[in-house]
């Protein structure tokens, strides 16, 4: 696939189950605590945090968005020019529930995109489930629910889930777009890139470039207060962004994979 045909073939998958299309927003946010626009969340925050109503029925939109990390909460500078996967711009997929579906369906889609409509080998997959350090006063619970809809699927191909998902602490598995504003756990699908495909999780989030993070799904739930605390927002909301770049420099680095099946 090119990589028109890859961002085509995203947008119409969400399209197919009922996302709307929109376009991406500009790279100047409207949040005052953001340099840039750095995620496909940031045109969405007053409809996560109840301050607007969701102009799309269903409840549900899908976009490319523009992004630049380069400062604030996430920022790639550090990184740029220093291994093959971070850049100071670059392309975000995503797809997101205003108050509608939830982990089920966001598991579910990504699962089916990834591994039905684009092929990913299912050996090479790992999502990774929020596992907070409650000695550091890390919010929330443990992710279980997330962790069981990751079980299935894996089970489902014969997997070991004990070995295909892999915990994360707050730093890597719950996201925030900044110090402030809506926020929650999140789940993430790496790709093992090594020659045997055979790591079992030992890569991820090790900062290899033999395994990326390609999807980020995100389950908003809370607001970040300035003074440190967590409020739960009115209702859940999924907010997911994949990286464009790095799906199609995997997708067409293996020639649509038979390069690299393990
Ligand atoms: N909003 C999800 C992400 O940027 O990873």
């Amino acid at each position: 696939m090119t990589s028109q045909e890859i961002r085509k073939s995203f947008l119409d998958f969400f399209k197919s189950k009922g996302h709307t299309i929109v376009p991406s927003s500009s790279l100047m946010p409207d949040s005052p605590n953001l340099l840039f626009t750095n995620a496909g969340m940031n045109q969405f925050v007053p409809i996560f945090l109840g301050e607007q109503k969701c102009p799309y029925d269903p409840a549900r939109a899908t976009d490319t968005q523009k992004c630049i990390r380069a400062g604030g909460k996430h920022n790639d500078l550090e990184d740029v020019g220093m291994d093959t996967y971070h850049h100071t711009f670059f392309e975000m997929l995503g797809n997101w529930s205003f108050g509608d579906y939830f982990k089920k369906e966001a598991i579910d889609w990504a699962w089916e995109l990834l591994t039905e409509v684009w092929k990913f080998p299912v050996n090479r997959m790992y999502a990774t489930v929020y596992s907070p350090d409650k000695s550091l006063g890390d919010p929330s619970e443990f992710d279980q629910e997330a962790w069981n809809f990751w079980a299935e699927k894996f089970t489902s191909v014969g997997l070991d889930p004990s070995i295909h998902i892999v915990n994360g602490n707050k730093k890597d598995n719950f996201w925030m777009m900044g110090d402030t504003g809506p926020c929650g756990p999140c789940s993430e699908v790496h790709i093992d890139l090594t020659p045997d495909g055979d790591t079992r999780g030992s890569l991820v989030n090790a900062g290899s470039a033999q395994c990326i993070e390609i999807w980020n799904l995100v389950f908003i739930q809370f607001n970040a207060n300035a003074d440190g605390t967590f409020s739960p927002l009115p209702a859940t909301h999924v907010d997911t962004g994949m990286g464009f770049e790095r799906v199609c420099s995997i997708i067409q680095n293996t020639r649509n994979f038979p390069v690299l099946t393990g």
